[in-house]
């Protein structure tokens, strides 16, 4: 359904849309304290946002947030699969937000979309996975002028971002929403390791106790995954590139071992690295009868899809999220979510609880964009401090959590040299 400042599913799921965003609100108190405050504030008066978001309820909680603070925002879709097309349809008509994001988009329409939010004329950017500032560099440049510019929510944007960077390629400000403390310990890890959990299960429905799952890639979201999948009864082996990752799973208590050899083991491999094929043929010529793929890294490149259609006699979808392939010899591999981010595709992302931290950092380094711009370089910056502990504390407030704080002696003993033993 299509309207001037829009490019959505069906406007009449908005009701259901509402419902929902309103229950994540609940459960996103530092959100709900940033909208009183900047309501009264107007920090982001008349402020042109582009967001290209996961369209789901915990985004629009961040959108509203953003309108009160009084930017004039348009949202498109970070990931075909990613959109809540009930969510869309909220927004636009409840909110009275633009958006441009149906659930399955093609590749064209995708970035048609992206286009679209272009089209508003952003003096900021918010990304999850660098599409709005690549796109601007490569095809937009005459929007750079008027750029205060970006925040970049993933690993895998902030990654290109500082390739970018290093390039000189750069053409404005772009702060590392991802790398804030209250981003990354908390979504990456248990914002991922649950709703990924969440995105299997929901899937396949198949017990995951007693079953051999193998996690490849032992960062901030493979850590959250392994955690999960082991509280569930799972025998976990990890699989890593980078020797103190794999030393610390090892530690862990994961058996930790080359892909190679997990994957003949493994009755599930869930790829979580932000790399390519990482899952590759050789892989799949090894693995068991049954096995079932995820991925919930950014892209959905991590599993060697092209490999494993050639390698396919037959293809069929058992159900929603399922493809299975038979491959020459009988075996059955089960590839979930067309190998796209699996807790957003398969399941509803992370919970609100999580992106309520990763959130109120976008709102706060928005606003540090409106205010610092002129004082920071074209390269990616770090979340200042007191924005991350601003967070925190908001969050342990609203948790009803009280901490102690140093006495002046401490104090003083930190921060000295001169007191030995
Ligand atoms: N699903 C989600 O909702 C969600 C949320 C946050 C981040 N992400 C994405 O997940 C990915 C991982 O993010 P992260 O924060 O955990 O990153 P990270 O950098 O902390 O961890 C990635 C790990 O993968 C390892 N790795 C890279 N190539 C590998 C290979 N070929 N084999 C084995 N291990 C390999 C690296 O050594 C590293 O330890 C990124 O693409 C990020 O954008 C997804």
């Amino acid at each position: 359904m299509k309207s001037p400042d829009c490019d959505i599913k069906d406007h009449a799921l908005a009701e259901q849309g509402q419902d929902r965003i309103e229950w994540a609100l609940q459960e996103m108190p530092v959100l709900r304290e940033l909208t009183s405050r900047f309501s009264r504030t107007q920090p982001l008066k008349g402020i042109r946002m582009s967001g290209c978001l996961h369209i789901t309820t915990e985004t629009a909680n961040l959108a509203r947030t953003l309108r009160a603070a009084g930017a004039d925002l348009v949202l498109c879709a970070s990931n075909p699969l990613s959109t809540q097309d009930d969510v869309a349809a909220a927004l636009v008509a409840c909110y009275e937000i633009p958006v441009y994001a149906i659930r399955g988009e093609s590749t064209e329409i995708y970035y048609r979309h992206i286009n679209a939010a272009l089209d508003h004329q952003p003096v900021i950017t918010m990304d999850d996975g660098a599409d709005l500032v690549s796109e601007i560099h490569k095809h937009r440049p005459d929007l750079v002028t008027n750029m205060l510019g970006g925040t970049e929510e993933t690993t895998t944007g902030v990654i290109r971002l500082r390739a970018m960077a290093k390039d000189g390629a750069l053409q404005f400000p772009v702060i590392a929403v991802n790398d804030a403390m209250t981003k990354h310990l908390f979504d990456n890890r248990y914002g991922t390791g649950q709703s990924t959990l969440d995105g299997i299960i929901r899937a396949t429905n198949i017990l995951l106790a007693g079953k051999t799952l193998c996690v490849v890639g032992y960062g901030w979201c493979g850590r959250g995954i392994a955690m999960r999948a082991k509280g569930h009864g799972a025998n976990v082996m990890i699989a890593e590139v980078e020797p103190l990752k794999a030393l610390e799973a090892a530690m862990d208590g994961y058996r930790v071992m080359p892909l190679l050899e997990a994957a003949r083991q493994s009755d599930f491999i869930i790829t979580a690295t932000g790399d390519k094929h990482v899952i590759d043929k050789p892989h799949l010529e090894n693995m068991k009868d049954g096995c079932v793929l995820a991925n919930s890294g950014h892209f959905n490149v991590e599993i060697n899809i092209p490999a494993l259609e050639a390698m396919s006699v037959n293809k069929h979808r058992p159900r929603t999220s399922v493809d299975e392939y038979t491959l020459a010899d009988g075996r059955r591999i089960r590839l979930l979510a067309e190998g796209r981010l699996v807790n957003l595709s398969a399941a509803e992302g992370h919970p609100s609880a999580v992106m309520d931290m990763s959130f109120a950092n976008q709102v706060l380094c928005a606003i540090h964009l409106v205010t610092q711009h002129k004082n920071l370089d074209n390269q990616v910056h770090n979340v200042p401090a007191a924005i991350d502990q601003e967070v925190a504390r908001l969050k342990l407030a609203a948790m009803n959590i009280r901490i102690d704080s140093l006495t002046e002696e401490q104090r003083q003993y930190l921060t000295s040299w001169q007191e030995g033993t």
